[in-house]
């Protein structure tokens, strides 16, 4: 068995355990034989904290069922070893989604083993730090995009809105539309942060008090030729009803609340689409092709101003906590030299 070689190989790995009804949060260090089975091992190099990490560091049961458990929804990284699935040792590749840092130990450490159905070439054009640069958030922003342009929204067809737009998501998102021409506007609760949404390339932002309707009307201006959601409840019913006639509106995430209640007019007087996002299970095909458009045409040009760079998983816990009290703009990544 080409992994048996590697069973009692040690690793670091953040480890989130249950002590007396508390979730507590170490470095410790593990073999190789405490993953789970799997096709592949990789050795990862980078991984990135999403939301999702903070939920399961948290002990969210929607997230994560089972402690002691290493988060990491992202890796990036080389494989180990392999015994089925077509990769060789030594090749560059991307794990982000299934069930990787769910119920699976994932990415917040120095090796991963996975089923080979999980993993993705590293496309031409990015880096392994580049593809956690992006991670899941870019990932999902790029998916939702896609979801704009299949629907035929085009940088000409007007503004598109990003909600969330500080955070991992929603930087990214407005860092893919930029390149491809769009116009962008922004939403954040925050004033502090203008210049930030500035620096990324937003053209116009909405405050958050502007971009919840308290009129209570079935349908608003026709503001948005798409948008980018991140946060959901009545920020995402705003939206859909600012919506203009045939445009396409994504809705990935639920910050603000994974509630909606507003009337079906927008749908039915304008043909607003409304397009889910589950970058979790995304089809390896559709995968693929988002990750290649990633690495060239659709590459963010503001990857360095949007992701800070961690020493190691110490700092990365303390993201994990500034992350929950929503005291971070960007993205994180963490290096495992
Ligand atoms: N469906 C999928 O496949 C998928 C994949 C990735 C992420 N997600 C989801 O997408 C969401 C965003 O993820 P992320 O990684 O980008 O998180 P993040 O980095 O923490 O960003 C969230 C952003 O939302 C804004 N926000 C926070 N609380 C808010 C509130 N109460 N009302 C309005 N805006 C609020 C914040 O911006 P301001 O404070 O500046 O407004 C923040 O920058 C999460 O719900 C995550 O679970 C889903």
């Amino acid at each position: 068995m080409e992994h048996a070689k590697w069973e009692n190989v040690t690793y670091h790995a953040m480890v989130v355990s249950e002590e007396e009804g508390a979730f507590v949060r170490s470095v410790e260090t593990l073999s190789v034989k405490d993953l789970p089975p799997g096709d592949v091992l990789i050795r990862v190099g980078f991984s990135s904290l999403n939301w999702k990490d903070c939920l399961s560091a948290m002990g969210n049961p929607g997230v994560t069922r089972r402690y002691p458990h290493t988060p990491g929804i992202d890796a990036s990284g080389i494989v180990a070893a392999c015994i089925d699935g077509g990769f060789q040792k030594g090749d560059k590749v991307i794990v982000t989604g299934y069930d990787l840092g769910m119920n699976t130990a994932g990415g917040f450490a120095e090796y991963i083993r996975v089923p080979a159905g999980w993993v993705v070439k590293l496309p031409d054009g990015l880096t392994r730090k580049e593809a956690m640069m992006l991670g899941t958030a870019g990932f999902t922003a790029g998916l939702s995009i896609k979801r704009l342009l299949d629907h035929g929204v085009a940088p000409g067809s007007g503004t598109v809105l990003v909600t969330g737009a500080t955070g991992g998501v929603g930087s990214l998102a407005v860092g893919i539309l930029k390149k491809l021409g769009f116009t962008v506007a922004a939403v954040s609760g925050r004033d502090e942060r203008g210049e930030y949404l500035a620096s990324i390339g937003v053209d116009q932002v909405v405050p958050l008090a502007e971009a919840v309707d308290s009129r209570g009307k079935a349908l608003g201006g026709k503001l948005w030729a798409g948008v980018v959601d991140a946060v959901g409840g009545d920020v995402l019913e705003t939206a859909i009803k600012n919506t203009v006639n045939r445009g396409v509106v994504t809705c990935c995430g639920n910050v603000r609340s994974d509630d909606l209640s507003f009337s079906i007019y927008p749908f039915i007087l304008r043909g607003v689409s409304l397009c889910g996002i589950d970058s979790a299970t995304c089809p390896m095909e559709e995968r693929q092709f988002v990750w290649k458009q990633l690495a060239d045409a659709w590459k963010p040009d503001i990857l360095e101003l949007v992701v800070e760079s961690l020493n190691g998983l110490d700092e990365l816990s303390i993201q994990i906590d500034r992350m929950v009290r929503g005291e971070r703009t960007g993205r994180s990544i963490v290096h495992f030299p």
